[in-house]
């Protein structure tokens, strides 16, 4: 065996090379792989007694990508293409044996091998469109003449992976392995190149071919009016599509030229920026620094819902979606069925869309048992209330989840906003009592706060933690203040908005300067299809608020076709209503407020900087752990759109100096306690410094 660089080494089966890459954890391209191949390609080729080569990868999954990290620095020598142009120019067959992932320049590196094998759990993909990147080495020009343009295009712009299945079918991969695992996939790869000696087979290079490149160019227009609402705001998706358009009409290092000048546009641009910001941001919301890594976990086989409502419906899918049995009890027979009736609906639905099949319905219903005696959850792991938002109902059901629930299980809440150490002082055992913040829809929405009260444990944090994993969520820790961190910061906005609304700005303005920044709607929009009536009850209606007087006049949102909006019976397309604008008006009036024309950027900055500034108490509170977390909240939980960052990357870029004098100044002009500017930002911007430099705060 040959050493050679710390993470490539080479060993020999016979006349087979076999070059494995060791770089955990998961084998990204540095600068130290990239020697390595370049210099095992070099000696393969140099070596008579070699005849074929094999590339691999140990560990959990060949090559996922470039290092991310190395793209903010100087770059550093050999370049990819280096260790590429061996590989696709050698005199002797080259076989990628792909386990895991090939991602971005992984399978970029794996198309330039002659030949590839894979694991049949292995998965192939060029995500870089959601790091804002288009694939730069060669990727765009390889792809589509392997998987031919539809699929390049779909693959590229989503940026999501195919199984090995898809890939045999198209062609990106030659050989499946009978099994998964090291031995079946090395197995395979050294035969596979065994057979291409024997039958003499011809080492095609896939930058050669143009067989699957021709189409009809409206092929492209239709595709970017197909993804046009799916990727609204953002720059790469229409670069990745130029490039395909280069390989489909230009010689192939035309082509590789088109990639290499639009790469840079993109990688310089803010848009990639804030997108590998995110991705580390992501990965950093899992690191809870006083909770150890190895923390032992409570086991969670049985999970118990109480209340099948809006929240607790999609809440119980979660854990059936994932083969985690549920038990709900509802208070009676009667809204049992019904939150019974609404999950199967949901789940016919999604196979009628074809995204679950008929089977997976049934298995899942099946995993699904309701009662009406919360005496059922005896035996379940982890408990999760989702009754009405009253803080003396959640303390009741606390105190007899605490009399029912077997010892070390844990006791959860998804209230909104209520205080979770008061829930957890209702039963003997706060240690075990947290708070699981679900977004509505509950079984769509990706984000989940957790909140660790003042004497939840370390073991319960850290199996909520790993339980979210399990059921595909984001989780975000935060700590106990009203609305936690996401809805705290949206009451800021909404302050904001409201006070606009009476300064002469309409519904439909707000909406769109917020759904223009890239929000998928604005507040009003936002909350017609929550439901105006949210909280509201007619005997205490004082019309105090326009949300009130809405509320008086009958208007519920989009559920009786009337809120801020008009809403088509057929269509639901939503239209300004000027009786809504009258009303406002006149509410103005009463309160003595001059209309006037307020302009679109006030909206924006009125509307977002007391959210940032909000961010930051968040943080010198101690709520948020670190500001990365906020934007992680705030991209998954409320749509902020992720090319910005997230509203505290998004304030770096704008500069903290300019946020915090524009904060100042509406204190002076505006008032109120939201525009009194956090210590934290003010001291951040006085020194230069940004929310990123930060780092963890607890
Ligand atoms: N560069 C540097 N670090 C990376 C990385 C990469 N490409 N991919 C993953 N990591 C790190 C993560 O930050 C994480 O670090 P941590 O443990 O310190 O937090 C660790 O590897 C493990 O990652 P995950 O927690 O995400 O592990 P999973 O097993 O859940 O997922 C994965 C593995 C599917 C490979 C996922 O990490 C992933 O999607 N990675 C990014 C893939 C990607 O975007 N590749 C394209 C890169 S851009 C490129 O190649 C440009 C080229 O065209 C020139
Ligand atoms: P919902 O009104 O749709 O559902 C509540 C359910 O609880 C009802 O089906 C009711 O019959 C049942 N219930 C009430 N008391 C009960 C009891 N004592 N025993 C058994 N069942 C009982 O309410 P929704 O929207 O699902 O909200 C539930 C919780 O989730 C609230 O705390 C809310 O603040 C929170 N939440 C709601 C979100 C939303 O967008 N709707 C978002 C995030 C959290």
């Amino acid at each position: 065996m040959t050493e050679l660089t710390q993470s490539v080494r080479m060993e020999r089966d016979g006349e087979i090379a076999v070059i494995t890459v060791d770089n955990p954890p998961v084998n990204a391209l540095s600068f130290h792989v990239r020697q390595g191949i370049l210099d095992g390609m070099n000696a393969a080729a140099a070596d008579p007694e070699i005849e074929a080569v094999v590339l691999i990868c140990a560990g959990r999954t060949f090559i996922a990508g470039a290092d991310i990290t190395e793209f903010s620095k100087p770059p550093q020598p050999p370049s990819l293409q280096g260790a590429q142009d061996a590989m696709e120019n050698c005199t002797k067959p080259v076989v990628a044996a792909i386990h895991g992932t090939a991602l971005g320049g992984g399978l970029e590196v794996a198309m330039c091998a002659h030949f590839r094998v894979a694991s049949p759990s292995a998965k192939f993909g060029l995500p870089e469109v959601k790091l804002g990147l288009l694939p730069g080495a060669g990727g765009t020009q390889r792809l589509p003449r392997v998987t031919g343009v539809a699929k390049a295009l779909e693959m590229m712009t989503s940026g999501d992976p195919i199984g090995s299945g898809e890939a045999l079918d198209c062609g990106l991969v030659d050989e499946v392995a009978p099994a998964d695992g090291a031995d079946a996939l090395l197995a395979t790869a050294v035969g596979f190149a065994r057979r291409v000696l024997a039958e003499h087979r011809p080492l095609t290079r896939i930058r050669d071919r143009d067989d699957k490149l021709a189409v009809d160019p409206s092929v492209f227009s239709d595709f970017r009016q197909k993804i046009a609402h799916r990727t609204r705001g953002f720059l790469a998706p229409e670069y990745n599509i130029r490039c395909i358009e280069a390989a489909a009409t230009l010689p192939f290092e035309e082509g590789i030229a088109v990639e290499r000048k639009l790469f840079g546009e993109v990688m310089s641009g803010t848009q990639s920026k804030a997108q590998q910001y995110y991705f580390f941001a992501e990965r950093e919301a899992a690191k809870i620094p006083d909770v150890p890594k190895d923390t032992p976990l409570l086991p969670v086989a049985k999970v118990g819902v109480l209340g099948g409502g809006t929240m607790g419906g999609g809440i119980a899918m979660n854990f059936a979606n994932v083969g985690i049995p549920v038990t709900i009890v509802e208070r009676d027979e009667e809204s049992l069925q019904r939150g019974l009736g609404v999950i199967r609906k949901n789940y016919e639905r999604s196979a009628s869309r074809g995204s679950i099949s008929s089977d997976d319905v049934g298995r899942r219903m099946a995993l699904i048992s309701g009662s009406v005696d919360k005496g059922d959850f005896h035996d379940c792991d982890l408990l999760i209330e989702a009754v009405f938002e009253d803080l003396e109902l959640k303390k009741s059901v606390f105190a007899e989840f605490d009399a029912i629930a077997k010892p070390g299980a844990i006791l959860a809440s998804n209230t909104s906003a209520l205080d979770v150490n008061a829930i957890a002082a209702a039963t003997s055992r706060p240690e075990s009592v947290i708070g699981t913040h679900f977004f509505s829809p509950a079984n769509v929405m990706k984000l989940l706060e957790v909140v660790r009260g003042e004497r939840t444990s370390h073991q319960v944090i850290a199996s909520t933690m790993a339980v979210a994993k399990q059921i595909n969520k984001i989780a975000v820790l935060v700590g106990v203040c009203h609305g936690f961190v996401g809805n705290r910061m949206l009451f800021m906005r909404r302050i904001e908005a409201d006070k606009m609304l009476l300064e002469g700005a309409t519904p439909a303005q707000i909406d769109k300067v917020i759904y223009d920044f890239g929000f998928p709607m604005g507040p009003y929009a936002m909350m017609d299809l929550a439901g105006l009536d949210i909280g509201w009850k007619a005997e205490t209606s004082s019309s105090s608020n326009v949300r009130e007087i809405l509320c008086e006049s009958g208007r519920r949102g989009q559920k009786n076709g009337r809120g801020f909006y008009t809403y088509d019976p057929d269509t639901r397309a939503a239209t300004p209503d000027p009786e809504v604008e009258e009303l406002i008006r006149q509410f103005g009036a009463r309160q003595g407020v001059a209309p006037r024309t307020v302009s679109d950027q006030e909206i924006l900055e009125r509307c977002l900087y007391p959210m940032v500034n909000e961010g930051a108490k968040i943080l010198d509170e101690g709520i948020a752990i670190r500001a990365s977390d906020i934007d992680v909240v705030w991209i998954n939980g409320y749509g902020w759109p992720v090319y910005t960052g997230g509203p505290m990357f998004w304030a770096d870029t704008i500069g903290l100096a300019e946020v915090a004098a524009k904060i100042n100044e509406n204190h002076a002009t505006l008032g109120g306690e939201h525009w009194k500017i956090s210590p934290l930002l003010q001291r951040l911007a006085d020194e230069g410094s940004t929310f990123q430099k930060l780092g963890a705060r607890r």
